[in-house]
């Protein structure tokens, strides 16, 4: 028979089991082709950017010298002078605060005669250098004696020994930009920058600073290619920036404002992050943010991986983990501002103050804003207060920017329900659901929004992750037990995408040296990034996601966990392809047999299998694709699909439809 066909070629793929098929009933599932049951959103499946785990500094913004301004609580962190030469000179960081508040020390350096004296910087956990990759050193500097000091900038591996050197002679006593370019002869991981100053003379130097060549479209102060790949690749609806509670801090005096990140690198003012010293177990003292990626950065960021933009300002509330402290509501209007101005910067014409700057930065298009965030993860009474003040005045000048807002952490329980109400009776135009919970949770919850009201606002499931070990505890990994779970409630989303209209895992991502929060999507060292299992989920999602929702039921029912399967099904009505998804949450094989209505018969396709047989399997550095998509070409006969779904696996199977 056809079928026993492709049921054979499916086994080679998967594996044979040791309980024969015929021993079981295959479980008949029934999907409708012709039964539309929405299109399926297009800002699905997105992306949550948040400068945690140094996502920023330190990971996707390629900038490789730590505190390049002297800005940190400690003006010389990241920097030191080896004993051999501490003698030759001086080193003393000068604030000129009332001259240039937003960039207010730079470091003067004495160097009394010919000898010579030198600085290290550290990097983020070191550089990562590539052997016979091009890197671009920059600084301010300015001479302050009759004599120049000349610049020598060597790149020095684990061992001390030069990996790269160029010189650089700064002239003249006004502050002026240098650059130097030079190519690495080594490979090392862990790298740091030595700055010989030679004598005599005093130098002033501010802004060090030492890039690759090779970043993201070869742009200067740009990011990592790398990492820029592994979300380009996943084909995201949307990006989410810049967090997270990073958009709350943890007072107010930290909390993320947008026009302090725009505009010259020179002039953004550094601020501790606010996951510096959030955990004690994870205390990373030297975390700043530099903003040299910045809401220009994010915008373009969007433009080129095609996702939406979607940004999300402090409505006038500090971290509600943190501190009660919110903006008197009186005194909320240069809030409120920042988001009618944010709108301009994004959207509007070059002859408007902000559209001018996009202008002046680089991009004169509209970057075609159509979403925004009102506060992160806040909650009670407090929140609606300043959110009903924000959108009465967005919604007035900007009627068609759609506003996203918080339901609070957790999914259920009494802050949720309060806004869940609240806000559903103000006409709130997005809610934005987080959880944080256990595998168990997410299979539990795969039906979730079968029957979510459908004239309401929208829902963005805006931060997930499934959490073995619980929310908080350094212990939790991307197993393939967690991806799997998220995979099963994934198809709750899908299925009911006329109200989830936005999904993002979070965070997205993490250095192996310097993490503050796990899980997270994508891990990387200086110099070697992987997506973990619950990445290929979420790309498997997003480049099979189709443009319209068909029924896949069994008994008439959604697939649900059913025999602790779970499955829905799209079609792509631009190919003419039939997409389904199936998860078995089981560490049994499970025959199926699917009907398909609405055709004359399946012809090409693919399957897709991500599948482990050990739960707690990882991806890592060394076996980055460990878990990992393998793909076949199938020739489906007929209208009908038997396969049998190996354990602990989530297929997709591809089919073009003969109608
Ligand atoms: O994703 C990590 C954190 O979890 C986010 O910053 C916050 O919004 C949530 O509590």
């Amino acid at each position: 028979m056809k079928t026993q066909r492709i049921f054979a070629a499916l086994s080679l793929l998967v594996g044979v089991y040791a309980t024969p098929l015929a021993a079981q009933q295959p479980l008949n599932f029934t999907v409708r082709t012709s039964d539309i049951k929405t299109a399926v959103s297009p800002n699905m499946w997105g992306i949550f950017f948040e400068d945690i785990n140094l996502s920023a500094d330190g990971g996707i913004y390629a900038e490789l010298v730590k505190n390049r301004s002297f800005e940190f609580s400690a003006p010389l962190m990241g920097w030191s002078i080896p004993k051999e030469v501490a003698g030759n000179g001086q080193i003393l960081i000068v604030n000129r605060q009332e001259e240039h508040p937003s960039n207010p020390r730079f470091a003067r350096i004495t160097v009394p005669d010919t000898r010579s004296f030198e600085l290290v910087n550290e990097g983020f956990r070191g550089m990562g250098i590539k052997a016979g990759e091009q890197y671009n050193f920059s600084l301010n500097a300015r001479q302050q004696a009759a004599t120049p000091v000349k610049l020598t900038i060597t790149l020095l591996d684990e061992t001390g020994k030069a990996i790269g050197s160029t010189t650089v002679s700064p002239a003249g006593n006004n502050w002026q930009s240098y650059k130097a370019s030079f190519t690495a002869t080594a490979t090392a991981a862990k790298a740091k920058l030595k700055i010989t100053c030679s004598g005599p003379g005093v130098i002033d130097a501010d802004m060090i600073s030492l890039f690759p060549q090779h970043t993201w479209k070869e742009r200067g102060n740009g990011l990592r290619a790398d990492l820029v790949q592994l979300l380009a690749d996943l084909h995201p609806g949307f990006l989410r920036f810049p967090g997270g509670c990073i958009v709350e801090g943890r007072e107010l005096v930290n909390r993320y404002q947008w026009k302090k990140t725009v505009g010259d690198v020179n002039d953004r003012e550094v601020i501790m992050n606010r996951w510096n010293n959030e955990f004690a177990h994870r205390a990373t003292p030297d975390y700043f943010q530099s903003f040299g990626l910045g809401f220009f950065e994010y915008f373009q960021l969007s433009e080129d991986i095609g996702a939406s933009p979607l940004p999300i300002l402090n409505c006038g509330m500090a971290c509600q983990f943190n501190s009660a402290e919110v903006v008197a509501v009186n005194e909320l209007d240069p809030y409120i501002q920042d988001a009618l101005d944010l709108i301009e910067f994004a959207n509007g014409d070059v002859n408007t103050t902000w559209g001018a700057l996009r202008a002046k930065m680089g991009h004169p298009a509209p970057f075609h804003l159509k979403m925004l965030g009102v506060g992160n993860e806040q909650w009670g009474p407090q929140y609606v207060e300043r959110y009903t003040i924000f959108a009465k005045a967005i919604k007035e000048k900007y009627p068609d920017i759609k506003l996203i807002n918080s339901l609070g952490p957790n999914p259920d329980g009494d802050k949720f329900t309060f806004l869940n109400d609240t806000l559903r009776k103000l006409n709130a135009d997005i809610l934005d659901e987080h959880y944080y919970s256990s595998p168990q949770w997410f299979l539990s919850n795969a039906a979730r929004y079968d029957n979510y009201d459908r004239k309401g606002p929208k829902i963005f499931a805006g931060e997930y992750a499934a959490h073995s070990k619980g929310v908080g505890n350094g212990n939790n990994k991307n197993s393939w037990e967690a991806a799997l779970s998220e995979a099963a409630f994934m198809t709750g989303l899908e299925r009911n995408t006329d109200v989830v209209v936005m999904a993002s895992y979070a965070p997205l991502l993490a250095h192996v040296d310097g993490w503050q929060w796990t899980p997270d999507l994508i891990w990387f060292d200086n110099l070697r990034s992987y997506g973990t299992p619950n990445y290929y989920v979420q790309k498997l999602y997003g480049n099979h996601k189709g443009t319209a929702v068909v029924s896949m039921l069994k008994d008439n029912q959604p697939v649900t966990g059913q025999d602790s399967v779970y499955a829905s099904a799209v079609v792509d009505q631009a190919s003419g392809e039939l997409i389904l998804k199936i998860v078995n949450a089981a560490a049994t094989p499970k025959p199926v047999s699917i009907a398909i209505q609405g055709v004359k018969g399946l012809a090409n396709g693919r399957l897709i299998t991500l599948s482990s047989n050990d739960l707690q399997a990882l991806n890592s550095l060394d076996q980055p694709t460990s878990i990992s998509p393998k793909e076949q070409s199938m020739v489906f006969k007929g209208k009908s699909i038997q396969t049998e779904v190996a354990p602990w696996s989530f297929y997709v199977i591809r089919a073009e439809m003969n109608r």
